[in-house]
């Protein structure tokens, strides 16, 4: 066994990182390379034992990329006598079907996600979390935004889950709210006491969320994810076995660049996208119906087809969208009839539709590794 008081260089696994990075690869991607691709981490005094796992399919991995790296960390480190490196990448059908032990009764788990934040992620999230239940899907809804959960306040819902033990495990019991089961971060802690989270503690409590809750038997398993498209997401999507994404967007550009780089994101991590939304789409007017383009047009579709991925739809602007997120009572449960949420209504069949295409094309089984970070 190696013994850590032995060791008599210091490596760290951002050292690693740092040196892997250095090689000289075009064909690869080096931003793939973050603490949650290393698996395995051994260092005896002269030896180093190191397991990547990479977000990239295996076909993908350039056949030098082994020898590179060890040549790299021989050479950063001359102390280094051997360095025995494994590396591997997902196989072709990636986590399309969610048939793992993490979420065993979970048939379908898509991210809600957007590069640029406030774009609507929580507000879609919820709607379309409730309008597949109206149509008689299971639903569960986790909160993976733990740095600003939102969906206890938009689902109108407070207190601590129960938690149910048995003779093997404990979990928590999720919380209901128009026939949604719910789990975040703002259901355990108080939140007027600020969380600072660190990046590995972000994945490790959304990992719990999968592991230590009672799901029981799914249709779909929605996440809201953190804006943004940096490390934080980037594990989260990696931690996450994913069926399926959905990007949310605003018309205007400064937004459209950030799903770009969201929908790059999840291409990197072999996550198929089931489409973008563009949300704040534009306005009716109350009184004469006529359609307001505040943000511009046409966006959000124009993004879907230069990408190559499906278009849901367009959810306008309307005060009753954002009081229904204040007030924890969505538009799509409060207002059926209301013209927005019979439009979020036929998104979410759209949705359902794509996700079960997906979920045809990729129908191997798939293990998901998690690491214990
Ligand atoms: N279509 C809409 N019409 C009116 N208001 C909306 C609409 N969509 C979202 N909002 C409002 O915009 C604000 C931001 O929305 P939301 O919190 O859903 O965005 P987000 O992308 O999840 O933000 P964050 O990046 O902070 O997680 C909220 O007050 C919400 O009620
Ligand atoms: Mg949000």
């Amino acid at each position: 066994m190696f013994n850590k008081r032995k060791t008599m260089i210091d490596i760290t696994k951002s050292d690693i990182l740092a040196a892997l990075k250095k090689i000289d690869e075009p064909n690869f991607n080096k931003d793939v390379l973050i603490l949650n691709t290393i698996k395995k981490y051994e260092l005896s005094d002269h030896k180093l034992n190191l397991f990547l796992s990479l977000p990239i399919l295996e076909r993908e991995i350039p056949t030098q990329l082994k020898t590179k790296f060890e040549e790299q960390l021989k050479k950063e480190y001359p102390a280094l006598k051997e360095v025995s490196l494994k590396v591997e990448g997902r196989t072709e059908h990636s986590a399309s079907e969610v048939n793992n032990s993490v979420l065993p009764g979970v048939k379908n788990t898509i991210a809600i996600a957007s590069g640029k934040g406030g774009v609507g992620k929580s507000t879609v999230a919820v709607n379309l979390a409730v309008a597949l239940a109206k149509d008689g899907a299971e639903v569960g809804l986790i909160d993976a935004d733990i740095y600003g959960p939102s969906i206890p306040l938009m689902m109108g819902i407070s207190g601590k889950p129960k938690v149910f033990q048995d003779a093997n495990s404990m979990k928590m019991i999720p919380l209901e709210s128009y026939g949604i089961k719910i789990m975040s971060i703002g259901l355990l802690v108080d939140d007027s006491s600020p969380i600072i989270w660190r990046g590995p503690m972000a994945s490790g409590a959304v990992k719990q969320f999968m592991s230590d809750v009672e799901w029981g038997n799914l249709d779909y398993l929605i996440f809201d994810l953190p804006p943004g498209t940096g490390d934080i997401q980037l594990t989260l999507v990696q931690t996450i076995p994913l069926s399926s994404a959905v990007i949310v967007t605003t018309p205007q550009e400064v937004s459209l660049i950030d799903a770009r780089k969201a929908l790059k994101m999840f291409n990197r991590v072999n996550v198929p996208v089931a489409g973008i939304v563009e949300n704040m789409s534009y306005f009716i007017a109350p009184d004469t119906k006529k359609h307001y383009d505040i943000f511009g047009s046409g966006g959000g579709s124009k993004l879907a087809s230069e990408l190559g991925v499906p278009f849901l739809g367009g959810i306008p602007i309307d005060p009753r969208i954002r009081m229904g997120g204040d007030n924890g009572v969505p538009i799509i449960f409060d207002m059926p009839n209301d013209e927005h949420a019979k439009i979020i209504m036929e998104l979410s069949r759209s949705l359902d539709k794509n996700v079960k295409e997906i979920r045809g094309k990729n129908s191997s089984k798939v293990e998901i590794i998690l690491d214990d970070n």
